[in-house]
């Protein structure tokens, strides 16, 4: 079960902390001589992790590896699949894994297979030695479980967000409404738009038509529900997605909602946060370096003096 949910928000400004804790990575990572690894990080959609973790160097980290690799090749064939391994009567006891991938409905799979590769770069990163995790990014997804979920029918909500209303624009609503009546009578993945409003959905590759219906049904009642009249919203359910906008939404990121707030908040931590980092590694080199030099000392300690 997935019971920890992170949400970054895919904002500007999520992206800029991204980029500073990057940058942070680097600069230590350049002072340190060390070879870190530093994997580039990208904004992701969501992800969940169970709380149960695995032991290193047990049989189900083994399969693990398997399944990732395994999703990453097959992502160069087809933009679905899912894989139980360990869950047969030789295997040992708490090895078994049952995991799917998924990429948007119109990638192709050349780039659909460098989705799911940053995927499941990711994926250990952010659910750490889990038994279960889910990782959605913007054009693929990627969940493993211990237990056997794969075409089960679940609708439970994974993620949402709704940007700020529009204002009573009746002809809006009027376009928004048919685009989310043409999402729902997908059965499996479809692009829609209506005037200047634009959307698609898409459900998991094993499920059947008539629980892709019922599961899309669920989204757009949710998108209604919970994101009234929104100019932009998605909902993300565990087995489908339904995402509407209006058209040019995307081009200018100036949305100033909660979730923004937020966003910059972090990033302003993370920068002075890095920043004070940096000044401090750089001063202990310094000393390092000017340790018997006395003026330089006096330099430190006159500069300190007017701000105590
Ligand atoms: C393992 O799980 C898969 C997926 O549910 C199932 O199709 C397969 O029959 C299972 N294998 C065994 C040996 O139980």
């Amino acid at each position: 079960m997935l019971s920890r949910i992170l949400q970054p928000h895919s904002t500007y400004n999520a992206i800029l902390a991204l980029r500073l804790t990057y940058i942070l990575f680097y600069i230590f990572s350049f002072l340190s001589n060390g070879n870190f690894d530093v994997v580039e990080a990208r904004v992701f959609i969501y992800a969940g992790c169970s709380q149960d973790k695995y032991q290193p160097s047990s049989p189900f980290e083994s399969n693990l590896n398997s399944f990732l690799a395994s999703a990453v090749s097959g992502a160069s064939q087809a933009i679905y699949n899912s894989y139980a391994l360990g869950n047969d009567s030789s295997s040992p006891p708490d090895a078994a894994i049952f995991g799917l991938y998924q990429c948007r409905g119109d990638l192709r799979t050349s780039d659909c297979s460098r989705c799911i590769e940053s995927a499941v770069s990711q994926i250990g990163l952010v659910c750490p030695y889990s038994y279960g995790a889910a990782l959605q990014l913007e054009s693929c997804y990627v969940r493993y479980e211990h237990v056997d979920f794969l075409g089960k029918l679940d609708t439970g909500l994974m993620y949402k967000k709704c940007s700020k209303s529009v204002s009573s624009d009746v002809e809006f609503f009027r376009r928004r409404d048919d685009v989310l009546a043409d999402l729902q009578a997908a059965t499996g993945f479809r692009v829609s738009s209506s005037g200047l409003v634009e959307g698609f959905s898409q459900c998991l590759g094993d499920l059947s038509s008539a629980d892709c219906s019922s599961c899309l049904e669920d989204a757009v009642g949710k998108l209604k529900n919970l994101c009234g009249s929104a100019e932009a919203a998605d909902v993300f359910l565990e087995q489908c997605y339904a995402r509407y906008w209006a058209s040019g939404y995307y081009d200018s990121p100036t949305d100033s909602s909660n979730e923004d707030q937020i966003g910059k908040t972090v990033a302003i931590i993370v920068g002075v946060v890095a920043g004070l980092a940096v000044i401090i590694v750089l001063l202990s080199f310094c000393r390092k370096a000017l340790g018997k030099n006395p003026i330089f000392f006096s330099f430190l300690g006159h500069a300190t003096i007017p701000f105590l």
